[in-house]
Protein backbone atom coordinates (compact mmCIF):
# COMPACT_ATOMS: atom_id res chain seq x y z
CA UNK A 1 0.00 0.00 0.00
CA UNK A 2 1.35 3.57 -0.61
CA UNK A 3 2.69 5.64 1.93
CA UNK A 4 4.62 8.73 2.87
CA UNK A 5 7.61 8.73 4.71
CA UNK A 6 8.50 12.34 6.10
CA UNK A 7 11.37 13.73 8.02
CA UNK A 8 10.85 16.05 10.28
CA UNK A 9 12.23 19.36 11.17
CA UNK A 10 12.64 21.16 7.57
CA UNK A 11 12.09 24.71 7.62
CA UNK A 12 9.75 25.40 4.47
CA UNK A 13 10.07 28.44 1.84
CA UNK A 14 8.29 29.52 -1.11
CA UNK A 15 5.25 30.05 -2.86
CA UNK A 16 2.73 27.09 -3.38
CA UNK A 17 -0.24 27.89 -5.79
CA UNK A 18 -3.98 26.31 -4.27
CA UNK A 19 -5.72 24.28 -6.84
CA UNK A 20 -9.61 24.44 -7.90
CA UNK A 21 -12.21 23.59 -5.33
CA UNK A 22 -12.91 19.97 -4.48
CA UNK A 23 -16.45 20.46 -3.29
CA UNK A 24 -17.38 23.02 -6.15
CA UNK A 25 -15.92 20.37 -8.73
CA UNK A 26 -17.81 17.32 -6.86
CA UNK A 27 -20.83 19.30 -7.98
CA UNK A 28 -20.78 20.79 -11.09
CA UNK A 29 -19.83 17.48 -12.18
CA UNK A 30 -23.12 16.18 -11.38
CA UNK A 31 -24.87 19.78 -11.96
CA UNK A 32 -24.03 19.01 -15.76
CA UNK A 33 -26.51 16.14 -16.19
CA UNK A 34 -29.21 18.86 -15.95
CA UNK A 35 -28.55 19.90 -19.59
CA UNK A 36 -28.33 17.40 -23.33
CA UNK A 37 -25.40 20.36 -24.12
CA UNK A 38 -21.84 19.94 -23.44
CA UNK A 39 -20.11 21.78 -20.27
CA UNK A 40 -16.35 22.87 -20.25
CA UNK A 41 -14.93 22.74 -16.91
CA UNK A 42 -11.19 24.48 -16.28
CA UNK A 43 -9.04 24.09 -13.17
CA UNK A 44 -10.47 20.78 -11.43
CA UNK A 45 -8.44 19.34 -9.55
CA UNK A 46 -6.47 15.83 -10.28
CA UNK A 47 -7.78 14.16 -7.50
CA UNK A 48 -8.84 10.90 -6.77
CA UNK A 49 -12.49 11.86 -5.67
CA UNK A 50 -13.03 14.24 -8.57
CA UNK A 51 -11.74 11.09 -10.81
CA UNK A 52 -14.12 8.87 -9.03
CA UNK A 53 -16.76 11.73 -10.21
CA UNK A 54 -15.83 11.57 -13.63
CA UNK A 55 -15.87 7.68 -13.60
CA UNK A 56 -19.03 7.94 -12.74
CA UNK A 57 -20.31 10.20 -15.39
CA UNK A 58 -18.84 7.86 -17.61
CA UNK A 59 -20.38 4.71 -16.28
CA UNK A 60 -23.80 6.45 -16.82
CA UNK A 61 -23.01 7.36 -20.30
CA UNK A 62 -21.85 10.73 -20.62
CA UNK A 63 -18.60 11.26 -22.47
CA UNK A 64 -15.62 13.19 -20.67
CA UNK A 65 -13.18 14.51 -22.44
CA UNK A 66 -9.36 15.94 -20.97
CA UNK A 67 -8.43 18.94 -22.60
CA UNK A 68 -4.89 20.87 -21.53
CA UNK A 69 -6.91 22.71 -19.28
CA UNK A 70 -10.08 21.92 -19.15
CA UNK A 71 -12.68 18.84 -19.23
CA UNK A 72 -15.84 18.36 -21.30
CA UNK A 73 -18.68 16.62 -20.30
CA UNK A 74 -21.25 15.65 -23.49
CA UNK A 75 -24.38 14.55 -21.54
CA UNK A 76 -26.59 13.54 -24.25
CA UNK A 77 -25.97 9.89 -24.37
CA UNK A 78 -26.73 9.23 -21.02
CA UNK A 79 -28.33 5.41 -21.05
CA UNK A 80 -29.15 4.76 -17.42
CA UNK A 81 -30.03 6.36 -14.26
CA UNK A 82 -28.55 3.95 -11.43
CA UNK A 83 -25.38 5.18 -9.58
CA UNK A 84 -22.60 2.51 -9.90
CA UNK A 85 -22.11 0.77 -6.69
CA UNK A 86 -18.95 0.32 -6.00
CA UNK A 87 -18.29 3.85 -7.02
CA UNK A 88 -20.86 5.31 -4.87
CA UNK A 89 -19.10 3.46 -1.79
CA UNK A 90 -15.92 5.49 -2.43
CA UNK A 91 -17.36 9.20 -2.26
CA UNK A 92 -20.08 10.65 -0.34
CA UNK A 93 -20.83 13.00 -3.15
CA UNK A 94 -21.73 10.10 -5.33
CA UNK A 95 -25.59 11.66 -3.91
CA UNK A 96 -24.91 14.90 -5.66
CA UNK A 97 -26.00 13.06 -8.51
CA UNK A 98 -29.60 12.03 -7.82
CA UNK A 99 -31.53 15.40 -7.80
CA UNK A 100 -29.95 15.83 -11.43
CA UNK A 101 -30.88 12.39 -12.97
CA UNK A 102 -34.00 12.51 -10.91
CA UNK A 103 -34.91 15.83 -12.91
CA UNK A 104 -33.60 15.06 -16.25
CA UNK A 105 -34.75 11.46 -16.33
CA UNK A 106 -37.83 11.12 -13.59
CA UNK A 107 -35.93 8.54 -11.34
CA UNK A 108 -32.62 7.01 -9.92
CA UNK A 109 -31.00 4.01 -7.94
CA UNK A 110 -28.53 4.30 -6.00
CA UNK A 111 -26.69 2.57 -2.54
CA UNK A 112 -26.23 4.40 0.29
CA UNK A 113 -23.10 6.60 -0.49
CA UNK A 114 -19.99 5.90 1.13
CA UNK A 115 -16.31 8.24 1.72
CA UNK A 116 -14.58 10.05 4.85
CA UNK A 117 -15.82 8.22 8.03
CA UNK A 118 -16.40 11.34 10.14
CA UNK A 119 -19.62 11.17 11.14
CA UNK A 120 -21.83 7.91 13.52
CA UNK A 121 -22.07 5.01 11.51
CA UNK A 122 -23.28 5.64 7.93
CA UNK A 123 -23.46 9.63 6.91
CA UNK A 124 -27.56 10.79 7.24
CA UNK A 125 -29.28 11.48 3.65
CA UNK A 126 -32.63 12.00 5.00
CA UNK A 127 -32.84 15.34 4.88
CA UNK A 128 -32.02 14.53 0.83
CA UNK A 129 -34.58 12.13 0.77
CA UNK A 130 -36.86 14.57 2.60
CA UNK A 131 -35.78 16.97 -0.32
CA UNK A 132 -37.13 14.95 -2.59
CA UNK A 133 -40.23 14.31 -1.54
CA UNK A 134 -41.33 17.61 -0.42
CA UNK A 135 -40.86 18.23 -4.31
CA UNK A 136 -43.59 15.38 -5.08
CA UNK A 137 -40.88 12.62 -5.93
CA UNK A 138 -41.36 9.49 -4.47
CA UNK A 139 -38.92 7.36 -2.58
CA UNK A 140 -38.53 3.52 -1.62
CA UNK A 141 -35.61 1.37 -0.24
CA UNK A 142 -35.19 -2.19 -1.74
CA UNK A 143 -32.40 -4.48 -2.27
CA UNK A 144 -29.92 -1.64 -0.71
CA UNK A 145 -30.82 0.71 -3.03
CA UNK A 146 -32.83 3.94 -3.16
CA UNK A 147 -35.71 3.79 -5.52
CA UNK A 148 -36.73 7.88 -6.57
CA UNK A 149 -39.32 8.47 -8.85
CA UNK A 150 -41.13 11.36 -10.20
CA UNK A 151 -43.17 12.19 -13.01
CA UNK A 152 -42.91 16.11 -12.41
CA UNK A 153 -40.98 17.74 -9.58
CA UNK A 154 -42.85 20.40 -8.32
CA UNK A 155 -41.27 23.63 -6.25
CA UNK A 156 -42.03 23.17 -2.16
CA UNK A 157 -40.95 25.07 0.48
CA UNK A 158 -38.34 23.78 2.55
CA UNK A 159 -36.28 24.69 5.88
CA UNK A 160 -33.39 22.61 6.63
CA UNK A 161 -33.28 21.46 10.46
CA UNK A 162 -29.68 21.19 10.15
CA UNK A 163 -27.58 23.48 8.29
CA UNK A 164 -25.92 20.73 5.07
CA UNK A 165 -23.62 22.26 2.64
CA UNK A 166 -24.29 18.92 0.35
CA UNK A 167 -28.51 19.22 1.11
CA UNK A 168 -28.59 22.75 0.18
CA UNK A 169 -26.92 22.36 -3.35
CA UNK A 170 -29.07 18.92 -4.00
CA UNK A 171 -32.08 20.98 -3.96
CA UNK A 172 -31.09 24.01 -5.72
CA UNK A 173 -29.83 21.43 -8.37
CA UNK A 174 -33.69 19.41 -8.42
CA UNK A 175 -35.29 22.61 -8.23
CA UNK A 176 -33.57 24.33 -11.46
CA UNK A 177 -36.11 22.24 -13.53
CA UNK A 178 -39.13 21.67 -11.32
CA UNK A 179 -42.58 23.09 -11.61
CA UNK A 180 -42.85 26.64 -9.93
CA UNK A 181 -41.29 28.05 -6.90
CA UNK A 182 -38.70 26.59 -4.46
CA UNK A 183 -37.96 28.19 -1.09
CA UNK A 184 -34.99 26.73 0.71
CA UNK A 185 -34.52 28.36 4.40
CA UNK A 186 -31.49 27.82 6.65
CA UNK A 187 -29.40 27.36 3.65
CA UNK A 188 -25.46 27.01 4.11
CA UNK A 189 -23.92 29.63 2.49
CA UNK A 190 -20.74 28.73 1.70
CA UNK A 191 -19.15 29.92 -1.69
CA UNK A 192 -19.18 26.86 -3.20
CA UNK A 193 -22.49 27.43 -3.29
CA UNK A 194 -22.61 30.33 -4.70
CA UNK A 195 -20.76 29.26 -7.55
CA UNK A 196 -22.76 26.51 -7.81
CA UNK A 197 -26.08 28.83 -8.47
CA UNK A 198 -23.65 31.79 -10.87
CA UNK A 199 -23.14 29.05 -13.29
CA UNK A 200 -26.36 27.61 -12.88
CA UNK A 201 -27.84 31.28 -13.54
CA UNK A 202 -25.43 31.75 -16.19
CA UNK A 203 -27.03 29.16 -18.52
CA UNK A 204 -30.59 29.69 -17.93
CA UNK A 205 -32.13 28.91 -14.38
CA UNK A 206 -33.25 31.37 -11.63
CA UNK A 207 -31.74 31.24 -8.91
CA UNK A 208 -31.76 34.10 -6.35
CA UNK A 209 -30.14 34.23 -2.55
CA UNK A 210 -27.35 31.88 -2.77
CA UNK A 211 -24.51 32.85 -0.24
CA UNK A 212 -27.49 33.72 2.28
CA UNK A 213 -30.04 31.67 4.38
CA UNK A 214 -32.86 31.86 2.16
CA UNK A 215 -32.52 30.71 -1.52
CA UNK A 216 -35.39 30.86 -4.45
CA UNK A 217 -35.47 29.18 -7.09
CA UNK A 218 -38.01 29.46 -9.78
CA UNK A 219 -38.21 26.28 -12.03
CA UNK A 220 -37.70 26.84 -15.89
CA UNK A 221 -38.45 23.93 -17.99
CA UNK A 222 -34.75 23.78 -19.83
CA UNK A 223 -31.15 25.00 -19.13
CA UNK A 224 -27.93 25.42 -21.56
CA UNK A 225 -24.54 24.53 -20.95
CA UNK A 226 -21.26 26.67 -20.86
CA UNK A 227 -17.74 27.09 -19.28
CA UNK A 228 -17.00 26.80 -15.37
CA UNK A 229 -13.98 28.05 -14.16
CA UNK A 230 -13.69 26.34 -10.55
CA UNK A 231 -12.86 29.00 -8.03
CA UNK A 232 -9.59 27.97 -5.59
CA UNK A 233 -9.86 25.82 -3.06
CA UNK A 234 -9.99 27.63 0.03
CA UNK A 235 -9.88 24.97 2.78
CA UNK A 236 -6.46 24.25 0.47
CA UNK A 237 -4.91 27.19 1.07
CA UNK A 238 -6.31 27.69 4.65
CA UNK A 239 -4.17 24.16 5.33
CA UNK A 240 -1.19 25.46 3.67
CA UNK A 241 -1.75 28.82 6.15
CA UNK A 242 -1.73 26.74 8.74
CA UNK A 243 1.05 24.45 7.64
CA UNK A 244 3.50 27.90 7.55
CA UNK A 245 2.15 28.65 10.85
CA UNK A 246 3.10 25.39 12.20
CA UNK A 247 6.59 25.13 10.85
CA UNK A 248 7.41 28.64 11.18
CA UNK A 249 8.11 29.12 7.84
CA UNK A 250 7.71 32.40 5.24
CA UNK A 251 5.06 30.99 2.55
CA UNK A 252 3.45 32.58 0.11
CA UNK A 253 -0.13 30.88 -0.85
CA UNK A 254 -1.46 32.00 -4.22
CA UNK A 255 -3.89 31.91 -6.71
CA UNK A 256 -6.80 31.85 -3.58
CA UNK A 257 -9.32 34.19 -1.84
CA UNK A 258 -7.72 35.32 1.09
CA UNK A 259 -11.20 36.83 2.22
CA UNK A 260 -12.87 33.34 2.28
CA UNK A 261 -10.54 33.07 5.28
CA UNK A 262 -11.51 35.68 7.45
CA UNK A 263 -12.52 32.96 10.70
CA UNK A 264 -8.80 31.47 10.11
CA UNK A 265 -7.11 34.51 9.74
CA UNK A 266 -8.82 36.69 12.62
CA UNK A 267 -7.77 34.07 14.84
CA UNK A 268 -4.39 34.30 13.61
CA UNK A 269 -3.95 38.05 14.40
CA UNK A 270 -4.99 37.15 18.25
CA UNK A 271 -2.72 34.13 18.23
CA UNK A 272 -0.06 36.15 17.20
CA UNK A 273 1.06 34.71 13.30
CA UNK A 274 1.63 37.56 11.10
CA UNK A 275 0.62 37.66 7.38
CA UNK A 276 -0.56 39.75 4.69
CA UNK A 277 -2.99 39.06 1.84
CA UNK A 278 -4.18 41.00 -1.33
CA UNK A 279 -6.84 39.66 -3.18
CA UNK A 280 -5.23 36.23 -4.47
CA UNK A 281 -2.32 35.72 -2.41
CA UNK A 282 -1.65 35.51 1.46
CA UNK A 283 1.86 35.27 2.78
CA UNK A 284 1.81 34.07 5.99
CA UNK A 285 5.49 35.40 8.17
CA UNK A 286 7.81 34.05 10.75
CA UNK A 287 6.40 34.59 14.19
CA UNK A 288 7.57 34.39 17.98
CA UNK A 289 5.28 32.31 20.94
CA UNK A 290 1.60 31.75 19.29
CA UNK A 291 -0.89 31.91 21.93
CA UNK A 292 -3.46 29.31 22.44
CA UNK A 293 -6.60 29.65 21.88
CA UNK A 294 -10.63 28.04 21.55
CA UNK A 295 -11.85 27.18 18.36
CA UNK A 296 -15.44 26.31 17.62
CA UNK A 297 -16.53 24.85 14.15
CA UNK A 298 -19.11 26.59 12.38
CA UNK A 299 -20.83 26.13 9.12
CA UNK A 300 -19.76 29.38 6.43
CA UNK A 301 -18.36 31.84 7.19
CA UNK A 302 -17.68 30.44 10.67
CA UNK A 303 -14.27 28.28 10.90
CA UNK A 304 -14.95 25.59 9.26
CA UNK A 305 -14.77 21.22 9.88
CA UNK A 306 -12.30 21.19 7.45
CA UNK A 307 -9.64 22.68 9.11
CA UNK A 308 -10.54 21.77 12.56
CA UNK A 309 -7.32 19.04 12.07
CA UNK A 310 -4.90 21.30 10.99
CA UNK A 311 -5.69 23.96 13.66
CA UNK A 312 -5.58 20.75 16.21
CA UNK A 313 -1.75 20.30 15.48
CA UNK A 314 -1.26 24.40 15.26
CA UNK A 315 -2.67 24.41 19.10
CA UNK A 316 -0.18 21.62 20.04
CA UNK A 317 2.50 23.84 19.36
CA UNK A 318 0.91 27.25 21.12
CA UNK A 319 1.18 28.51 24.54
CA UNK A 320 -1.10 27.86 27.49
CA UNK A 321 -4.63 25.50 26.80
CA UNK A 322 -7.21 25.64 24.35
CA UNK A 323 -10.50 24.13 23.61
CA UNK A 324 -11.23 22.61 20.33
CA UNK A 325 -15.16 21.97 20.00
CA UNK A 326 -15.82 20.14 16.92
CA UNK A 327 -19.65 20.66 16.28
CA UNK A 328 -20.43 19.08 13.01
CA UNK A 329 -18.78 15.39 12.96
CA UNK A 330 -18.87 13.34 15.72
CA UNK A 331 -15.93 11.14 14.66
CA UNK A 332 -13.95 14.24 13.40
CA UNK A 333 -11.50 14.61 16.91
CA UNK A 334 -10.40 10.81 16.94
CA UNK A 335 -7.74 11.22 15.16
CA UNK A 336 -6.07 13.47 17.83
CA UNK A 337 -5.29 9.86 19.39
CA UNK A 338 -2.73 9.73 17.15
CA UNK A 339 -1.19 13.31 17.80
CA UNK A 340 -1.34 12.06 21.32
CA UNK A 341 0.97 9.14 20.51
CA UNK A 342 3.12 11.71 18.89
CA UNK A 343 3.86 13.54 22.64
CA UNK A 344 0.88 15.67 22.01
CA UNK A 345 -0.52 16.61 25.53
CA UNK A 346 -4.44 16.16 24.37
CA UNK A 347 -7.56 15.19 26.91
CA UNK A 348 -10.39 14.22 25.38
CA UNK A 349 -13.54 15.20 27.06
CA UNK A 350 -16.65 14.14 24.92
CA UNK A 351 -16.54 13.22 21.37
CA UNK A 352 -17.35 16.66 20.27
CA UNK A 353 -14.01 18.30 22.38
CA UNK A 354 -10.43 18.07 23.56
CA UNK A 355 -8.23 20.21 25.66
CA UNK A 356 -4.76 20.58 24.21
CA UNK A 357 -2.07 21.58 26.06
CA UNK A 358 1.02 22.87 24.98
CA UNK A 359 3.71 23.58 23.45
CA UNK A 360 4.99 19.83 23.06
CA UNK A 361 7.32 18.49 21.02
CA UNK A 362 5.92 15.93 18.30
CA UNK A 363 8.12 12.34 17.20
CA UNK A 364 7.61 10.57 14.59
CA UNK A 365 5.63 7.87 14.41
CA UNK A 366 3.90 4.93 12.03
CA UNK A 367 0.37 6.22 11.44
CA UNK A 368 -2.52 5.57 9.22
CA UNK A 369 -4.53 7.88 7.34
CA UNK A 370 -8.20 8.02 8.89
CA UNK A 371 -9.71 10.33 6.22
CA UNK A 372 -8.87 13.31 4.01
CA UNK A 373 -8.28 16.07 7.01
CA UNK A 374 -6.98 13.77 9.27
CA UNK A 375 -4.57 12.43 6.88
CA UNK A 376 -3.19 15.84 5.59
CA UNK A 377 -3.00 16.92 8.98
CA UNK A 378 -0.86 14.21 9.99
CA UNK A 379 1.43 14.97 6.94
CA UNK A 380 1.68 18.38 9.24
CA UNK A 381 2.86 16.73 12.22
CA UNK A 382 5.03 14.61 10.41
CA UNK A 383 6.89 17.88 9.04
CA UNK A 384 7.36 19.54 12.76
CA UNK A 385 8.32 16.09 14.76
CA UNK A 386 11.65 14.93 15.49
CA UNK A 387 12.63 12.03 13.52
CA UNK A 388 10.37 9.68 10.79
CA UNK A 389 6.58 9.31 10.42
CA UNK A 390 5.26 6.96 7.84
CA UNK A 391 1.72 7.28 6.95
CA UNK A 392 -0.39 4.44 5.05
CA UNK A 393 -3.75 4.93 3.75
CA UNK A 394 -2.46 7.56 2.01
CA UNK A 395 -5.41 7.25 -0.79
CA UNK A 396 -7.39 9.20 1.96
CA UNK A 397 -5.26 12.02 1.41
CA UNK A 398 -4.96 11.87 -2.56
CA UNK A 399 -8.81 12.20 -2.39
CA UNK A 400 -8.42 15.93 -1.59
CA UNK A 401 -4.99 17.34 -2.16
CA UNK A 402 -3.08 16.93 -5.84
CA UNK A 403 0.43 15.89 -6.23
CA UNK A 404 0.36 16.91 -2.76
CA UNK A 405 4.26 15.45 -2.19
CA UNK A 406 5.95 17.10 -5.13
CA UNK A 407 4.21 20.43 -4.16
CA UNK A 408 5.36 20.19 -0.32
CA UNK A 409 9.17 18.76 -1.52
CA UNK A 410 9.06 21.93 -3.58
CA UNK A 411 9.15 23.91 -0.49
CA UNK A 412 11.57 21.84 1.23
CA UNK A 413 9.84 19.46 3.13
CA UNK A 414 11.64 16.25 3.27
CA UNK A 415 8.71 13.94 2.58
CA UNK A 416 8.94 10.93 -0.14
CA UNK A 417 6.04 8.42 -1.45
CA UNK A 418 6.65 4.78 -1.11
CA UNK A 419 4.22 2.86 -3.95
N1 LIG B 1 -26.70 15.81 7.92
C1 LIG B 1 -27.84 15.14 8.30
N2 LIG B 1 -28.66 14.64 7.32
C2 LIG B 1 -28.39 14.81 6.00
C3 LIG B 1 -27.23 15.51 5.61
C4 LIG B 1 -26.40 15.99 6.62
O1 LIG B 1 -28.10 14.97 9.48
O2 LIG B 1 -29.19 14.33 5.18
C5 LIG B 1 -25.81 16.33 8.96
C6 LIG B 1 -24.44 15.66 8.92
O3 LIG B 1 -24.42 14.44 9.60
C7 LIG B 1 -23.57 16.71 9.59
C8 LIG B 1 -24.25 18.02 9.19
O4 LIG B 1 -25.54 17.67 8.70
O5 LIG B 1 -23.64 16.57 10.98
C9 LIG B 1 -23.55 18.82 8.16
O6 LIG B 1 -23.18 17.99 7.11
P1 LIG B 1 -23.25 18.53 5.63
O7 LIG B 1 -24.42 17.90 4.98
O8 LIG B 1 -23.10 20.00 5.58
O9 LIG B 1 -21.96 17.91 5.08
P2 LIG B 1 -21.81 17.52 3.64
O10 LIG B 1 -22.63 18.42 2.80
O11 LIG B 1 -21.98 16.05 3.52
C10 LIG B 1 -19.87 19.12 2.91
C11 LIG B 1 -18.47 18.86 2.43
C12 LIG B 1 -17.64 18.37 3.60
C13 LIG B 1 -17.66 19.45 4.68
C14 LIG B 1 -19.11 19.75 5.08
C15 LIG B 1 -19.23 20.87 6.08
C16 LIG B 1 -18.78 18.19 0.15
C17 LIG B 1 -18.71 17.10 -0.85
N3 LIG B 1 -18.50 17.85 1.39
O12 LIG B 1 -20.30 17.86 3.40
O13 LIG B 1 -16.34 18.21 3.13
O14 LIG B 1 -16.96 18.98 5.81
O15 LIG B 1 -19.88 20.10 3.92
O16 LIG B 1 -18.65 22.01 5.59
O17 LIG B 1 -19.06 19.33 -0.17
C18 LIG B 1 -14.18 17.31 3.12
O18 LIG B 1 -13.98 18.00 2.11
O19 LIG B 1 -13.27 16.70 3.74
C19 LIG B 1 -15.55 17.20 3.63
C20 LIG B 1 -15.93 16.24 4.46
Amino acid sequence: MPKFIINGGAELSGTIAVKGAKNAGLKIIPASILSSETITIYNLPDIEDISRSLDIMTDLGAVVNKGSDHYTIDTASISHTTINEALANKLRASIMFVGPLLARFGEVKFPHPGGCVIGAGLRPIDLFLEGFEAMGASVEFKENHYHIQAKQLRGCNYFFTTVSVTGTESLILTAVLAKGITTINNSAMEPEIVALADYLNSVGAKISGAGSPTITIEGVTKIGAGPFTTLPDRIEAGTFAILAAVTNSELTISTCRPEQLQSLLTIFTKIGIPYEADKSNLTIKKHGIIKAYDMKTHEYPGFPTDLQSPYTILMTQAQGSSIIHETIYDRRLLFTDMLTQMGANIIMCDPHRVVIHGPTQLHGRKLTSPDLRAGISMVIAGLIAKGTTEIDNIYQIDRGYENIDQRLKSLGADITRIN
